[in-house]
């Protein structure tokens, strides 16, 4: 078998898990959510989950990952448990789930870069997400967008995922920072801070049965978290990373983006006398196509919104197609071109049905979000937390100068309210789907 690959640099391996959680989740999912399940009160609840359940789950991937340097199934064959493998099995269907429909937004993005350059949405932005979100265009850009997802992952983890991300996620970063400057000096700007940054406890306390699903599958999304590509990208690793200041860094700097997103969205919404909650899926969308019509400057401006849009997508897309081709290269002798253009054309049909149907699509985000990614974590916690445990706190040790009390710590965080944060969601989750 060849040698399996790696990545060449410390840096790469962060901007790579990085571009994988920086996303749609924070530009176009989390604004939405947050909109939809009582801003501010939605914000606090999140803000918990990535950092006190999301932390520490991302950690356990990482640590199978870097222990068994193999895919997400073949992973747990590797360190000894190979029954444990049906979390990795669960992986790969999730991958494929998300993928299908995540190429679907990735599509209108690609729709409204060009929207906003022909000024196509200039007169009716939402007659414009009607028009392109179902039907043979949205078909079409569905393909471009698994297409160009194919292009990269075929050159590979260093030449195609490494330096493809190393490009993008400056360049979010940085757009996006310059967006907010500008978004905080229209007219509605404060309104708009006040809606996302100030939470209204008494809503948060009485709603706290639907935010904390909402939220917390939230987070795990948006950390590509509960369907290995966390443990694939680990798998790519050096013994001498340190796996929980490269953790830390990532949520720190996924949750920044979200932040910055919403700091982004709201004001604008605000300016233009939108309400935010009253949106869907095609809030962000709509509104930000509605503020780049009518704002001076709009198109330009537009034209880089929407281009980051579509560059974070993509660096997230690369991760979810990663997770199934790391796979299948692993296991049958088949190229890594070939098995991604397959795998490709497998997801991109898998996606049709939520191309074809808003209420098909809406169906699927549901299923990933409340059903299959809390299920993954719930299933990859309580191996590490109760099976693997001590050779997992033995791998988060590689790379640090020793991690004193801070790794029992960790673990005993993993075993209890990591699970029992998980279980009730789950259980919340279900409850909200029946
Ligand atoms: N984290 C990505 C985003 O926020 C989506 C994603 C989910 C990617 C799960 C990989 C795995 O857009």
């Amino acid at each position: 078998m060849a040698q399996r690959e790696t990545w060449a640099s410390r840096v790469g391996f962060i901007l790579a898990a990085v571009g994988s959680a920086v996303g749609l989740g924070n530009i176009w999912r989390f604004p939405y959510m947050t909109a939809e399940y009582g801003g501010a009160a939605f914000l606090v609840v999140y803000l918990i989950a990535a950092f006190g359940i999301g932390l520490p789950a991302m950690l356990a991937e990482f640590a199978i990952g870097r222990k068994a340097k193999k895919n997400v199934i073949n992973a747990f064959e590797g360190i000894g448990y190979p029954a444990w493998q049906i979390i990795g099995l669960l992986g790969l269907v999730t991958g494929f789930w998300i993928l299908s429909y995540y190429s679907v937004v990735g599509g209108w993005v690609i729709q409204y870069v060009i929207g906003t350059v022909q000024g196509a949405y200039f007169g009716n932005p939402e007659a414009y997400f009607g028009s392109i979100s179902t039907g043979t265009s949205t078909i079409v850009f569905h393909a471009v967008f698994m297409a160009l997802t194919v292009g990269i992952v075929a050159l590979g983890v260093e030449d195609g995922i490494e330096a493809a991300t190393k490009l993008m996620v400056p360049s979010i970063l940085v757009i996006l920072a310059g967006l907010a400057v500008w978004g905080s000096t229209l007219p509605g700007a404060m309104e708009g801070f006040e809606y996302f940054l100030n939470p209204n406890f008494d809503a948060l306390m009485s709603n706290l049965d639907t935010i904390i699903p909402f939220a917390v599958g939230q987070a795990f999304f948006s950390l590509s978290l509960g369907m290995g590509v966390m443990i694939t990208y680990a798998s790519y690793l050096g013994k001498d990373d340190n796996l929980g200041m490269d953790g830390s860094l990532i949520v720190i700097l996924n949750t920044s983006v979200g932040v910055l997103a919403g700091l982004v969205v709201f004001p604008l919404l605000y300016a233009q006398g939108v309400d935010p909650g009253s949106a869907g899926a095609g809030a962000v969308f709509i509104s930000m196509a509605t503020a780049f019509a009518e704002l001076p400057g709009g198109t330009v401006i537009g034209l880089i919104f929407f281009l980051v849009v579509l560059v974070a997508a993509l660096s997230s897309a690369i991760s979810l197609l990663e997770v199934v081709v790391s796979y299948a290269v692993d296991n049958y002798a088949i190229g890594r071109l070939p098995a991604t253009a397959a795998l490709g054309l497998v997801i991109f049909l898998l996606g049709l049905p939520s191309a074809m149907s808003l209420d098909t699509f809406g169906l699927y985000d549901t299923v990933a979000n409340s059903l299959l990614l809390p299920l993954g974590v719930t299933l990859i916690v309580t191996f590490v937390g109760w099976v693997f445990a001590g050779g997992a706190i033995e791998e988060l040790r590689q790379g640090t100068d020793g991690l004193g009390s801070l790794g029992p710590a960790w673990l005993w965080h993993v075993r209890t309210v990591v699970l029992v944060a998980v279980v009730g969601t789950l259980a919340l989750s279900f409850m909200e789907f029946l």
